[in-house]
Formats: structure tokens, sequence, C-alpha cells
């Protein structure tokens, strides 16, 4: 079988994509068929080193996903050659990533919202500045935007390269 590597991003990567890489990494064992290596990063550098906000682990910890060990850190250039998939949060993330991507790089770089032509889940809006309740609307999001995800990667022939 072969390892599908995801890398989630959003802007500070303390909110929206730690908690999209826990929410992938417990999809991805509860789906035999399928090895997933997830990583998370934000295209931004204010936060590199920090735990994901308290808010998000208190989201994610409500549904029994732990993200509290992850540590914030920025988009490099290896990243782009390094995952199959990068998946941005929102258009901005997206057009960040477009900005700072290499020429020719391998990952499939798309918004997590709408790694297809046929999906139109949306952006996740970021949460940052708002209460938590906000945290609870990304987590249902993203959990909703995973679960096709994942049946995604698992429809298609993991060893083809039209992932
Ligand atoms: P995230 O949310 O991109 O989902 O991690 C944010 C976290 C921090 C900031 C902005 C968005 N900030 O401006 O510090």
């Amino acid at each position: 079988m072969k390892t599908i590597k995801v890398l989630t991003v959003c802007l500070g990567n303390i909110c929206r994509s730690p908690a999209a890489q826990g929410i992938l990494q417990a999809a991805a064992t509860q789906h035999k068929g399928l090895d997933l290596q997830v990583d998370s990063a934000g295209t931004a550098a204010y936060h590199i080193g920090k735990s994901p906000d308290p808010r998000s682990i208190r989201a994610l910890s409500d549904v029994g996903v732990n993200i509290s060990a992850q540590q914030a850190r920025q988009v490099k250039a290896e990243d782009f050659d390094y995952f199959d998939w990068i998946v941005a949060m929102d258009a901005d993330n997206l057009a960040n990533l477009k900005a700072i991507q290499p020429a020719h790089s391998h990952a499939k770089l798309v918004m997590f919202g709408a790694y297809h032509t046929s999906v139109a889940l949306g952006e996740v809006q970021d949460p940052y500045y708002g209460e938590y309740d906000g945290f609870v609307v990304m987590r249902e999001h993203l959990q909703r935007i995973s679960e096709r995800f994942v049946a995604h990667l698992m429809s298609v022939d993991q060893e083809s390269s039209c992932l």
C-alpha cells in the first residue's frame, strides 16, 4: 500500500490546519485500506514553535482527537516535493502557496474544500478572532471535508498518478 502524504495549510498553523491534521490522522486510523502521513504548516511565521490554539485543542478533544503535541511551523520549499497533496484552508492560503510553489513541484496544490473539480465544500473560515463557537463550526466543516477527501483517496487507484 502506497503511503499518501498530505500537508494541511492555513495562515498561522495554530487553528485550522492542526485541526485538519488531527481529523485526517483520526480518519486514517479508521480506514484500514488507507496509509496516510499527515503534517500541517502555516504560510506565515507568526507562531512558529507554538502549540495549537487552546480552543482548537478543546474542539478536537471533544471528539476524541488529541492535537496538543503539534508545534507550528512555516511551509518550506521542500514540502512541495515531499507531499503528494498540499491542501489550503482558504483562497488566500492557496494564493500564498501558489506564489512560493517551485516550478515542476510534485504536490497537488488545492483548496481543501475543493480538492476536485466536482467538490465545492467552500473555504474553512478563520476562527482565530472569534469566539469558541467558531471553532466548533470549523471542526464540523473540516470533518465533512475530510470524510469526502478520504473517500476520494480510497476510491482512486493509489498506485496511479491521477490521485
Ligand atoms: P489559522 O488562524 O490560520 O487557522 O492558524 C490564525 C491564527 C493566527 C493568526 C491568524 C489566523 N494571527 O494573525 O496571528
